[in-house]
C-alpha cells in the first residue's frame, strides 16, 4: 500500500489545479489522461485507488467459494486480480488434481461415501467459505468449504493452498450455508439444509416428513497441529426437519454458542403435480421460522458424559437430549430468513428475513436471561421451547427488500445486501457496539449495485476485529455490464470503497469461472504458514517426507511379479529414468520427486492416452498408480513450460504387449 500512496503523491504532484474527486479532472498530466479517458475525476481517483503497480502486492487475500465449479477462487484486493484457483471438489488439470495422482485422487475420492450409496463424486458445489480463527480472528491457517449439493466439508491449507481432506458427514445429505469455525477453530461447523430420513435404508416417502425426517447440526473436531477433521472427536445434534440455513458462531461475549436460521418450518414438501402446492407456497405460509441457538460449549460436555447415540459412524446427541440438557432453543425470526450474523463483539446477532424488508438484531445477553427466566411463547411441534420473541430483540431496522447477509465494520455499523433492490444498506448496531443510544439501529445509507446480489463481504468482516476500508459485493447477475460472451454471463464482484462517504464503487470485477457464494477477505501478511518450497520429497497430504522420495542418483526401477515401481527425479530439463519399460498389464507405480530447490520450478508429468497428469512442485513427492492396460509407445513429458529446454523434458513409457 506504500507504493500505491507514493503513486497518489506522484501523481498529485503531476496534477496541476486538478482536483480528482470533482467532476471532470481538468488541468495536468494526470488530469489530462483523466479527460483524454472522459473520467470523472470521482473515476480517476477510483482507478488510482484500486491500482496494483507491477511487482507490488495486493493488502488482502480474498477467497471466494466458486459455487458449482466446486473450486475456491483467490483474488487480490484491492487489485481484484485473480491469482489462484485451488482445486476442492472438482479435478483440475493444471495443478494434476485428480488425473492419476495419489494424492488428488484420493482427496476426491474422500468425498464419496458409502452411506449415501453414492456414485463416485466429480463434481462438488462450493458455498461457504470459513478461514481459521484463534480469538474470534483470522489466522491463515487453514480454510473450510461445505460442497451445498453433497453435504461434504473440504480442509484447504493454507501453507501451499491445496486441498487435503474431503469428508462427507454422515447424516447429512445437502448443506447450504451453515458452515463457521468456532473462534479458536475448535470445531468446523456444518448443518445439513434439507433434513433427510433417519431410517436405516436412508429413504423415507414423504408423507412421514414429520417423523422421519430430521436435520443435523454437526460439529467437526479440527486437529490443532494438521487442520484435518478428527471425526473421532465430532458430534453432531439432532434438529427438527426443517429447512437450516445460514449460521454463525458466537464470539467474545457470546463465545461458546452457534446460531442457525431456519426456513420451511412449515414442512412443506412440494408435490405440485401431485395435487398439493409448489414447495415455495408452502414454505412462506408462516409468520415466523426459528433462529436456533445451541450451546455448543455444553454439547460437547454432553458428548463427553457418554449422553449420545452413534448414528453411521456419528456420535449424535438426539433432539430429546438437546432439549432436556438445554442444548438448543428457538427465538421466532420474521418470514423466511437467510443470513444470520454475529456482530464483531458477539452481542448482536442479525438475521435478514428474506421476505421482510426489516433487519432484525438479537441481543444475546437478554437471550440469555430470557433462557435462564425460562421466558418462552411455548414450543414447537417437537417440544423445542421457543423464547418471546419481544424479549430477546434489540432492534429492527427497515433496509430495504430483499434483505440477506450481513457484514460489518468495526465503528459499529451493519452492511446488508438486498437482493431485490440490487443494493446494500449501511446502518448502526446498538450501544453494545459503541453506538450511541440515540443514533442506534438506524439506516445511514443505501448504495446500488448491479445487480441481485447475494453475499456481500467487508475486509475482515466477520471477526472480532474487522479492518473496514474494502467491501466487495457480490453480484449474480452481469447483464449488461461487460461485452457479451454468449448466453451465460459473467457475475460480477464490485469491489466499494468503505472509507468513502457516501460509499463510493471503486470497480466491477466479472467472474467467469463460477457463482461465487461467500467469500471471506483477510490480510496478506496472515498468512505467515505459507511455503515457497516444499522441504526436499515432502508429500503435501501429510506435510512430513514422503517414503517414495528420491535424491538425485537414487533414481531406480523395482520390479516384484507383475509390479513396477518407479523412482524418479525430475529437474530442468529432464526425468530420470527417462526410459520405463514395463508389460501390458502391469500394475505401475510412478514416485516422481522434484528435486529441484528454486521457488516457482515446478514441473508436470503429463502421459498420453492415460488420463494422466501431475504439477509436481519444487521438493513435492508425487505417486501415480496405473495399470498399463494399453499397449505402445506413449511419450510422456513435462506440461510446464519450465525452461528453454521444457520441449526436451520428455521421456517413453514403453508397454511391451503381452
Ligand atoms: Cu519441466 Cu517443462
Amino acid at each position: 500500500m506504500v507504493a500505491v500512496l507514493a503513486l497518489v503523491a506522484g501523481a498529485v504532484i503531476g496534477v496541476v489545479g486538478a482536483r480528482l474527486g470533482g467532476e471532470t479532472a481538468t488541468g495536468g498530466g494526470l488530469a489530462d489522461l483523466a479527460e483524454s479517458q472522459g473520467f470523472t475525476g470521482q473515476q480517476a481517483e477510483a482507478a488510482l485507488k484500486t491500482f496494483v503497480p507491477p511487482g507490488e502486492y495486493d493488502d488482502y487475500y480474498m477467497f471466494a467459494s466458486g459455487g458449482h465449479s466446486g473450486q475456491i477462487m483467490v483474488y487480490g484486493v484491492p487489485s481484484m486480480r485473480l491469482l489462484k484457483e485451488i482445486p476442492v471438489f472438482t479435478p483440475d488439470a493444471w495443478q494434476g488434481y485428480g488425473y492419476g495422482t495419489d494424492q488428488g485422487n484420493t482427496v476426491l475420492a474422500g468425498g464419496t461415501n458409502a452411506d449415501k450409496n453414492a456414485t463416485e463424486l466429480a463434481w462438488g458445489d462450493a458455498h461457504h467459505p470459513a478461514l481459521s480463527e484463534t480469538e474470534g480472528d483470522y489466522d491463515g491457517r487453514w480454510i473450510y468449504i461445505n460442497d451445498r449439493a453433497n453435504g461434504r466439508i473440504a480442509m484447504v491449507d493454507l501453507a501451499d493452498f491445496k486441498t487435503k481432506e474431503i469428508v462427507d458427514i454422515p447424516n447429512v445429505s445437502t448443506s447450504h450455508g451453515g458452515v463457521f469455525v468456532t473462534p479458536n477453530t475448535e470445531y468446523a461447523h456444518i448443518s445439513s439444509m434439507s433434513p433427510m430420513p433417519t431410517t436405516e435404508s436412508g429413504y423415507a416417502d414423504l408423507a412421514d416428513y414429520n417423523e422421519s425426517y430430521r436435520g443435523f447440526s454437526s460439529w467437526m473436531a479440527i486437529d490443532q497441529a494438521t487442520g484435518h477433521f478428527d471425526l473421532e472427536n465430532s458430534f453432531q445434534i439432532e434438529l427438527p426437519p426443517y429447512t437450516q440455513d445460514l449460521a454463525d458462531a458466537g464470539k467474545l461475549t457470546s463465545y461458546g454458542w452457534g446460531f442457525i436460521n431456519s426456513y420451511n418450518t412449515e414442512r412443506a414438501v412440494g408435490g405440485n403435480a401431485e395435487g398439493g402446492d409448489p414447495l415455495e407456497t408452502g414454505a412462506i405460509a408462516a409468520d415466523f421460522d426459528f433462529l436456533h441457538i445451541i450451546n455448543w460449549e455444553k454439547a460437547a460436555e454432553v458428548v463427553e458424559a457418554g449422553n449420545f447415540e452413534v448414528r453411521n459412524g456419528m456420535r449424535v446427541i438426539p433432539l430429546q437430549t438437546a432439549i432436556d440438557e438445554g442444548l438448543l432453543y428457538f427465538a421466532p425470526e420474521p418470514r423466511n430468513p437467510h443470513g444470520v450474523d454475529v456482530s464483531p463483539t458477539g452481542d448482536y446477532i442479525v438475521v435478514s428475513g428474506k421476505l421482510d424488508p426489516n433487519v432484525t438484531v438479537f441481543d444475546f445477553e437478554k437471550i440469555q436471561a430470557a433462557i435462564e427466566a425460562q421466558d418462552f411463547q411455548g414450543t414447537d411441534d417437537y417440544g423445542v421451547p421457543i423464547l418471546n420473541f419481544d424479549s430477546v430483540v434489540a432492534g429492527q431496522v427497515e433496509v430495504g427488500v430483499g434483505p440477506l447477509h450481513t457484514q460489518f465494520d468495526a465503528e459499529g455499523n451493519a452492511y446488508t445486501s438486498l437482493f431485490v433492490d440490487s443494493a446494500i444498506a449501511k446502518y448502526t448496531l446498538g450501544p453494545k457496539a459503541g453506538v450511541a443510544e440515540g443514533d442506534a439501529f438506524k439506516l445511514v445509507e443505501t448504495i446500488p449495485v448491479h445487480y441481485n446480489i447475494g453475499h456481500l463481504v467487508t475486509a475482515e468482516g466477520d471477526t472480532v476485529a474487522p479492518d473496514g476500508k474494502y467491501m466487495v459485493a457480490l453480484n449474480k447477475w452481469s447483464l449488461d455490464r461487460f461485452p457479451n460472451v454468449g448466453t451465460l454471463h459473467p457475475q460480477n464482484f464490485q469491489l466499494i470503497d468503505l472509507d468513502s462517504n457516501p460509499l463510493q464503487i471503486l470497480y466491477d470485477s466479472p467472474i467467469g469461472n463460477g457463482e461465487p457464494h461467500y467469500v471471506q477477505m483477510i490480510k496478506t501478511d496472515k498468512l505467515t504458514s505459507r511455503l515457497d518450497v516444499y522441504p526436499p520429497g515432502t508429500d503435501p497430504m501429510t506435510m512430513t517426507t514422503s517414503e517414495f522420495a528420491v535424491a538425485a542418483g537414487d533414481e531406480r526401477v523395482e520390479r516384484s511379479g507383475n509390479v513396477v515401481d518407479a523412482y524418479i527425479s525430475a529437474t530442468r530439463s529432464h526425468f530420470t529414468p527417462d526410459i520405463l519399460r514395463v508389460t501390458e498389464g502391469d500394475t505401475v507405480n510412478l514416485h516422481i520427486t522434484n528435486i529441484e530447490t528454486a521457488s516457482d520450478a515446478t514441473h508436470g508429468f503429463a502421459v498420453p492416452q492415460y488420463n494422466i497428469e501431475a504439477s509436481i512442485d519444487p521438493g513435492e513427492v508425487v505417486n501415480i498408480s496405473f495399470t498399463a492396460t494399453k499397449s505402445g509407445s506413449f511419450a510422456f513429458y513435462c506440461s510446464e513450460f519450465c525452461s528453454a529446454l521444457h520441449l526436451e523434458m520428455q521421456g517413453w513409457l514403453l508397454v511391451e504387449p503381452k
